[in-house]
């Protein structure tokens, strides 16, 4: 191999590994940021526990269970759901208790019969007292409250997603 040979190839290992260094540098300023921006919603957390208003506490009638629904929507890393609730409220002399109205057997959606005083369940034939209890199929329990709070005379209910 000449002098110049050598020169030559010292001269291409210099200019490979320079090329490297600054391809490395540049993939790291603009990487590092690129894969910060993509994974941050997945870092990002979801809406899991809410107080969500359901109007005036006086609005509701006494005595009679009132359905009230709403929507939310939760945003859980690049996912985007929206879920639907229809809830009971009931009002009596000792306050205010606010039932769920999916079933506590296989989640169907119960409804509120006036002419037979319950709650009844398409699914299985369930019924539920006014106050949530089981009268009668396969539910194992009775129907799930929400925990309520009144501020400023408005019904608020925690809605605790999981
Ligand atoms: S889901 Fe309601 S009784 Fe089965």
């Amino acid at each position: 191999m000449s002098e110049s040979d050598a020169v030559n190839a010292s001269r291409r290992k210099f200019v490979t590994a320079t090329a490297a260094a600054v391809g490395a540098v540049m993939g790291t300023v603009v990487g590092v940021p690129a894969l910060g921006y993509l994974a941050s919603p997945a870092l990002e957390a979801g809406g899991t526990d809410a107080w969500v208003p359901l109007g005036k506490l006086d609005s509701f009638p006494v005595a009679v269970p009132t359905p009230f629904s709403f929507t939310r929507s939760r945003v859980n890393g690049w996912d985007k759901s929206t879920r639907s609730y229809t809830v009971y409220v009931l009002r009596d002399e000792a306050g205010v208790k606010v039932l769920s109205s999916r079933c506590t057997h296989l989640s169907c959606q119960v409804t509120w019969q006036a002419d037979q005083n319950a709650f009844t369940c398409p699914c299985h034939d369930a019924k539920f007292g006014a106050q949530g209890e089981v009268l009668h199929g396969p539910p194992p329990k009775p129907l799930d409250t929400y925990e309520t709070k009144i501020e400023d005379g408005t019904l608020l209910i925690r809605v605790v997603e999981a």
